[in-house]
Order: structure tokens, then sequence, then C-alpha cells
């Protein structure tokens, strides 16, 4: 385990692992993924985002992990070192997958930190330190006033603190406390549930596919979502790969990751939703599920605000965790291309996020313009961008590396994994692409006004 730049490395293997897995399970796991499988109804959507995982997420996540391990530095300069060989294509490919990486990681945590900032205000009033209120009032108070701007900041404190320490120190050390208190807590919310009711009917909700709910809209979404909450597309992965000190468990960890944000993310969905039916709720509330709907509904529960304490304590140490990440992706950035001090990037990095997270702050509608921008272009785009460049620009030696180490099981795996990053994942992720920037809905004639009353007939209902 040397280290022989001094930029930093994981001093362990599990530590790398509880990094890694701190970054991908955060408010995509417990506030995003609960809401959206609501709003889409459901065991047919998790379906779909399960098939995503593995299909265009897995490969991904060996993609990102060893090109950072191999190229050892920030996402732009290592792709910059493993592209040489690709002449002024690799070079110009580098610049602008790890131009638009850098600026996602800017871009993602200055609204992802005012997401935090309201599970943190929710948390400090569990905690007796502001006055408890309804969902709704506190919720609106937060969006609709400066009021998450101080919560904003101490969010942006936290991670630019860690960031600061440095990748042991800082980063290794908190996620090691925060993804096993973060699982405990879960477990016990899971625990609670199961005495209290509404799981089974939570699991049917999850687990029970009912097609006819699935849209074309949904599995975009599903897809967009995998990138997200694998924090991949944006060089979070090859970052935290840089500081591993060989390839021996890129593949197996990978794995190990891929499974723990999935497990995490469907335990969080169980919990809510045992809530959102034993208590009368609905589960397509939205991106208020968690913040305004839950609750109301601790608020009638036995326990119930020992139950919000914790349960935003999880969604904070999820938020946190992965928040270092984001930051970590532009601040190794600036340390191992810019060459500046790890302080004062972490700072300066962290100051500039805070000042574009204001607009977050104090106007919903850019937060949804952020999230909409990042979560279904960027990471899509970058995702493609980080496939081509795996698979086709970067050597076999450094591409396969991961596999070698597998002994014989490692070469099958290796075409496998080749196979999938050249043609399934590209072509997968530019259709959805595609299909997102409207190129076949374009074919499709305009519907003319008038064939909006095609459903008069039986739009009978509302006359007296
Ligand atoms: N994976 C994180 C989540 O689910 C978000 C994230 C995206 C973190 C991209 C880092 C990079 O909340």
């Amino acid at each position: 385990m040397s280290d022989l730049s001094n930029r930093g490395s994981f001093a362990t293997r599990l530590g790398f692992v509880m990094a890694a897995a701190g970054s991908a399970v955060g408010l995509g796991n417990i506030w995003k993924f609960p809401y959206i499988t609501g709003e889409y109804g459901g065991g047919a959507f998790v379906l779909v985002y399960l098939l995503c995982i593995a299909l265009v997420g897995l490969p991904l996540m060996y993609a990102e992990l060893i090109i950072g391990r191999r190229g050892g530095k920030d996402i732009l300069s290592s792709l910059l070192a493993l592209t040489k060989d690709s002449g002024p294509l690799g070079t110009a490919a580098s610049w602008v997958i790890g131009g638009m990486a850098v600026a996602s990681g800017f871009l993602i945590l200055s609204f992802y930190s005012v997401v935090a900032g309201w599970a943190l205000s929710f948390f400090a009033a569990y905690a007796g330190l502001l006055p408890l209120q309804g969902g709704e009032q506190m919720f609106n108070a937060l969006v609709s006033s400066k009021t998450s701007i101080p919560w904003h900041t101490v969010f942006m404190l936290l991670s630019v603190g860690v960031v600061t320490l440095g990748v042991h120190k800082g980063i290794e050390t908190a996620c090691k406390i925060l993804m096993p208190a973060l699982f405990v807590i879960l477990v016990i919310l899971l625990g609670y549930v199961a005495v209290e009711g509404g799981l089974a009917e939570s699991a049917r909700f999850l687990f029970a596919p009912d097609f006819h709910k699935l849209t074309g809209e949904a599995v975009l979404e599903a897809l967009g979502h995998a990138f997200f909450t694998l924090s991949l597309g944006m060089g979070a992965m090859v970052t935290y790969g840089s500081y591993l000190p060989d390839e021996g468990a890129v593949v197996r960890d990978g794995v190990v990751v891929a499974l723990l944000d999935t497990v995490i993310a469907l335990m969080a969905g169980l919990v809510i939703f045992a809530v959102v039916f034993s208590h009368g709720g609905t589960p397509g509330a939205g991106p208020g599920l968690v913040f305004v709907s839950l609750p109301s509904l601790f608020a009638t529960m036995p326990g119930g605000q020992l139950f919000g304490l914790a349960f935003f304590a999880l969604l904070v140490f999820a938020a946190w965790s992965s928040a270092i990440s984001l930051l970590e992706v532009v601040v190794a950035f600036l340390v191992d291309k810019v060459g500046m001090d790890r302080r004062v990037a972490a700072l300066g990095a962290g100051l500039a996020i805070w000042a574009l997270g204001l607009l977050s702050a104090t106007d919903i509608d850019w937060l949804g313009r952020f999230d909409d921008l990042t979560t279904n272009y960027m990471l899509p785009l970058g995702g493609l961008g980080i496939a081509l460049a795996a698979g086709w620009l970067v050597s076999k030696t450094d591409r396969e590396a991961g596999f070698r180490v597998l002994g014989p099981l490692g070469e099958p795996l290796a075409a496998a994994w080749t196979f999938t990053i050249r043609f399934v994942t590209p072509l997968l992720v530019g259709l959805v692409i595609l299909s997102k920037i409207g190129v076949f809905s374009a074919e499709e004639p305009p519907a003319p006004p008038a064939e909006v009353d095609e459903a008069s007939p039986v739009d009978t209902d509302e006359d007296p």
C-alpha cells in the first residue's frame, strides 16, 4: 500500500469500498429512488432500473475504476494519460469527457447540498433544536424563503472539512464511520416497520411488476437514475479508483459497491412505502415524498419523533458521503491537473459551489433545472464518452488490467466486458440520449389540437 506520490490513497480495501459505497449511496437512494418509483408505479419500474444497473451500471463502474487506477490521477489527467496512443482523437475526447465530468461535479453538488441542507434542518427539528412543525409547513418554509441558505452553508462546510483532510484521513475515515452507521439505522427502521405493519404491502408495491404502468419515459428515467445512483458518468469512480493501491480487487469491489447501493435503495424504499401505506399516504407524492408526506406520517406513528430523527440522520449521512465524492472530483482535478494545494482547492471549489448553490437554495426551479441538466443529459453523455473511451481508446493492457488478476476466469470475463463496453453500453445509452432530445418522437406527426377530444366519449362523467 505504498503512497509514492503525495496525492494520497486509501489505506485499506475496506476503506475504499466504504468510500465508493458512500459515494453511491446518497440522496439518490433515499430521497429520489423512492419518489420516482412511486411516481412511475412501482414494481415494473424497479425491474427496469435493476436491468439498467446490471447492463449499463456494472460495466461502466469497472470502466471508471480501471481508468482511475491505471491513469492514477483525476479524470482528465487519467484519460489524457491512457489515451496518449490514440493521438489527437484521444486528447480531444479526454478534454471533452474530463471537462464535462468536472463541470458535472460542480453543478450536481451545488443543488445536492441544498437538498442535503433540507435534510439537516429536518434532523435539527427532530433533535429538538428547532420547533418541529408539520412536514408541509417546514418544507414550504425551506423552499419559499431564504431559510435553506444556512443549512446549505453548514452542509458545504461539512463536506469541505472532510475533503480538506485528504483521502485517507478525511474521506476514508468519514465513510468508515458513516456507512456502517447508515446501515444500522436502516436495519432498525426496517425492523420497526416489520413490527408496525405495512411491510408486506410495501414489498408488493416494489417487487410485483405491473407492466401496464411502464412508459417509455419511465425507462429513460430508470437509466438516468442508474447513472446518478451509482455516481457514474462524471468521474467520481475514476477519482476514487485513482487512490487504489493496485488493480487486485477492482472487479469484485465494483460489484460489491453496486450491490450495496441497490440493496440500500430497496431497503429505503421498503421502509418509506411501508410508512406510506400503513398511514394513509400516497406513493406518487413526488419530490416532497420524503420531506412533506413522511413527516406528517411520522407525527401519527408511535415513537414517530425518534423514527424521524433516525430517518433524517440516515439521509444526512448518505448525502454527506456522496457530497464528499462530488467535491473530490473537482478537487482532484485542481490538485493533479492545475497543481493546487489540496486545502486551497477544497476551500476555493467549495466556496464557488456554495455560491452557485444559492440559486437552488432560493429558487426551487433552478434546483429542478440543474438536476434535469446533469442527471438526464450530462451524466448519460459522460457515461457514453467514458464507455467509448474505455472500449476504443484505452490500450488492451490498461483496460483489461482488472480482469488479468482473476486467473482463468479473467479472460472470458474480459472478453464479455469489452464487447459490452464497446457496443452494448454505448448503444443503450445512445438510444436513451437520442430519445431524450426527441429524435424519435420527431417522426410522429404532431397531434392536431382537434384530436384532444379523443377521450370525449368517456369524458361524460363530469356532466351533472
Ligand atoms: N450517487 C449519489 C446518490 O445516489 C449521487 C452522486 C452522483 C454522487 C454522482 C457522486 C457522483 O445520491
